[in-house]
């Protein structure tokens, strides 16, 4: 088997495709022939070690984490899930691997593919969808009638933030760069600026929540721009940013990994079309380590970039 994998902490020099085991499918564990995976920050992030104390020392470590793709096994205790099932998922970043043919996971990490989704549709879903839900909806708590700003818009995270608060029936701020201004870079946002307004959009106490995607936003100037009951959503902590914003109960931190439990309902809104992945760049499996450096050290394409198998 064939995998994107590194065999120390580092730049994107130091991937490379090598071979692998597939580990023995364990009881509570699926199989799965990967069709698609998708590029995410986090993925180059653990690469350069950003979580180092978390996935240890224990190399080659396979890179990459949302996939879709075919079920080849199941273990004896899986119930939910059966051989030929087109699912997609999340690997366990500390055990990451989804650039790769096949990768053995927690059933709990998979669920069916919506039929209405190509394998790479689906493969854009996991952490992007799961880190705006937690944000949203679990921590903003969009409602009709709310008004959320979201810094960073246009980006994967960003975007399905504003298509869930916007099915929820809240009104959607948000920035993007200049030339996703007012195209469809930015669906389900009703306003939308660039990065450089503030004059415009930074004005006191005027949202129920500020999501910010990128960590460009101060803290202070978020919590600047709530109502008196409003909350700041981040997630790219920095250990000086939480400093900042453990002064304030109104700074919340939103993690994927708290959103796996809202996988399922996440496929049935795709697959209705209430949240509408949106695809930048497909690519080759043969191309990887270009199309993860690029994305990792150039500018990105609007849309996710899917390594198709
Ligand atoms: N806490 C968590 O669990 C969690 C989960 C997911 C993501 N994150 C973090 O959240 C951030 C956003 O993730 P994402 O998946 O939404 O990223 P993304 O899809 O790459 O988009 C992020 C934004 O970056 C801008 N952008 C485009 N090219 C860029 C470049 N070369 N350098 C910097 N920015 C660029 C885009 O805006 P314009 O093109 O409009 O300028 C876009 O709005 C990342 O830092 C990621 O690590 C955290």
């Amino acid at each position: 088997m064939k995998r994107v994998q590194y065999d120390r902490y580092g730049g994107p020099v130091e991937m490379y495709v090598g071979d692998y085991d597939l580990q023995k499918v364990a009881d509570g564990e699926v199989c799965v022939s990967i069709k698609a995976a998708a590029i995410n920050p986090f993925d180059w992030k653990l690469r350069r070690g950003a979580m180092k104390v978390v996935t240890g020392r224990r190399f080659p470590k396979g890179m990459g984490t949302d996939f879709a793709g075919i079920v080849t096994e199941v273990g004896s205790k899986v119930i939910n899930i059966k051989v030929g099932d087109e699912v997609f998922g999340t690997v366990d970043f500390k055990k990451s691997g989804a650039f790769a043919e096949a990768a053995v996971l927690d059933a709990g990490n998979v669920v069916k593919k919506p039929p209405q989704l190509s394998f790479g549709e689906a493969a854009c879903l996991p952490i992007a969808a799961m880190t705006a839900w937690v944000a949203i909806l679990d921590r903003a708590k969009a409602r009709a009638g709310s008004r959320i700003f979201i810094n960073g818009c246009s980006g994967a995270v960003g975007s399905f933030a504003a298509q869930l608060a916007r099915a929820h029936g809240a009104h959607v701020t948000g920035t993007c760069g200049r030339t996703a201004r007012g195209s469809e870079k930015a669906p389900g946002v009703d306003l939308v600026y660039g990065y450089a307004d503030k004059h415009e959009y930074a004005r006191n106490g005027k949202f129920d929540a500020v999501f910010d995607t990128l960590g460009t936003l101060g803290v202070g100037e978020g919590l600047s721009m709530l109502m008196p009951k409003g909350v700041f959503v981040d997630i790219n902590p920095t250990p000086g940013r939480i400093l900042r914003g453990m002064l304030s109960r109104r700074y919340k931190l939103a993690f994927a990994t708290m959103g796996i439990r809202h996988l399922a309902a996440i496929a049935q809104l795709a697959g209705e079309g209430t949240l509408r992945p949106k695809i930048g760049l497909e690519a080759p499996f043969s191309d990887a380590l270009s199309v993860i450096a690029n994305a990792e050290t150039g500018p990105r394409p609007s849309g996710k970039i899917v390594l198709a198998f």
